[in-house]
């Protein structure tokens, strides 16, 4: 058993209450008044025009591309650093996806993003990563841009009214976090948020899709077309057709099955009805601890958790880089703190360093600095649960370790 693990999900009184409730009163195990519930509390939250809750990030994200019309032919620019997630669920409807270089804050480089652009570009991806955002406000500038909009070739009606590549945030790590005074969800056309177990909410498994378009779409007609098409294509959900003798439906779209069952959106109602009050707050607490603990370390070179600019984080992972610090050395301390019972992680191993991506001719040399933060980076326990004294006791380790 660990002593300190490296991440653990909240299972609260509140979260046992809210999904007996699921079990005892309401009867509903599929998508139904929980998954409704957690719609317009994510909605309320975020301030996004609409929200469709979905099965996991990588569901949400291929519904908000199908939507988009993004299939194969088309390219998808992703960060090199970040969860495969973030290229599978284009690769898996048909698109390719290409790869660019972060900066030093692990985010997509926009300078890297404005040379990648083609004609066949159909959507970027930036990966809010450890929950601190991408730069929206330069990637939208460049997207924007005459000589960008130009090359478009638009072919769905979605394409046409956009009349450039779509922003479709990876908002997995960054529910709570804010760009320049924007909460995460409003920041990019799409933004999609992952509920999965180690996350800031969970359902289990989950995610969810924020809109977040421009006047020429309708917010309302946009949400229909995405429910219908994340169960099924059917026209009526299994929700609306409870109604005694009103049988019939029709499947109107080659859709996917991708919808969130109850059960999982109690889990979540109960955590985020709590969140800006009490578990977020928790989460800066501990950040901050690390922040002071470590700093005293000049070779400790900390995650930023907030800027003058209005943005912050939602101090989703500690991502910890040791100056001067190699893989090996990296990789040991990491060993010999789990033989002490302390949870350490990497987040993440490059993407160009998989087999599928080498596979698919992606190289680690074009990707120097993923490369270079990636090295030496090492991410501490960081969860609603984890205590004070926990956050001491891994950095008095951390200070052992780094001499
Ligand atoms: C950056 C990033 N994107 C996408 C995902 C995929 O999320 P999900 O497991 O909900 O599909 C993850 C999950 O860990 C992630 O870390």
């Amino acid at each position: 058993m660990n002593k300190i693990p490296f991440s653990q999900p909240l299972i609260d009184e509140d979260v046992v209450a809210e999904v007996l409730d699921s079990l005892v009163n309401t009867g509903w195990l599929t998508s139904g008044p929980k998954v409704m519930a957690l719609e317009a509390e994510v909605r309320a939250y975020t301030g996004a025009q609409a929200v469709v809750c979905v099965n996991s990030w990588t569901s949400g994200a291929m519904l908000a591309l199908k939507w988009f019309g993004v299939g194969p032919g088309d390219e998808v620019i992703i960060p090199a650093y970040t969860y495969a997630a973030t290229a599978l669920c284009a690769l898996n409807i048909g698109a390719s996806v290409v790869m660019v270089d972060v900066l030093d804050d692990f985010t997509l480089d926009p300078a890297q993003l404005e040379r990648a652009i083609t004609p066949r570009t159909k959507a970027i991806i930036p990966v809010d990563l450890g929950g601190w955002p991408a730069d929206y406000e330069r990637i939208r500038d460049i997207l924007e841009d005459e000589s960008v909009r130009s090359r478009f070739i638009p072919a769905t009606v979605a394409q046409e009214k956009l009349a450039r590549p779509l922003i479709l945030a990876d908002a997995a790590h960054s529910i709570g976090a804010l760009y320049k005074g924007l909460k995460s969800g409003t920041c990019a056309d799409l933004t999609v948020l992952s509920f999965h177990s180690v996350k800031n909410i969970t359902t289990g498994e989950g995610g969810a899709v924020c809109l977040q378009l421009p006047p020429l779409f309708e917010p309302e007609v946009e949400y229909r077309f995405m429910k219908l098409y994340s169960l099924n294509g059917q026209s009526r959900t299994t929700y609306e057709k409870n109604i005694p003798g009103d049988w019939r439906y029709d499947i109107v779209e080659q859709g996917l099955k991708v919808n969130m069952p109850d059960l999982s959106a109690a889990v979540g109602l109960a955590q985020i009805r709590k969140y800006d009050q009490q578990l977020l707050p928790e989460r800066f607490e501990l950040f901050r601890l690390y922040q002071e603990l470590l700093g005293t370390n000049d070779r400790m070179l900390l995650p930023i958790l907030q800027s003058e600019s209005g943005t912050s984080s939602s101090a989703h992972l500690f991502l910890l880089r040791i100056d001067g610090m190699t893989e090996p050395e990296r990789d040991r301390i990491i060993a010999d703190m789990a033989q002490e019972g302390i949870g350490l992680n990497v987040h993440y191993i490059p993407l160009p360093m998989m087999t599928l991506f080498r596979n698919l001719g992606f190289r680690m040399e074009d990707y120097p600095n993923t490369l270079r933060l990636y090295r030496n980076e090492i991410t501490l326990p960081l969860y609603n649960g984890l205590t004070p004294d926990s956050v001491r006791m891994v950095c008095d380790k951390m200070h052992q370790y780094t001499g």
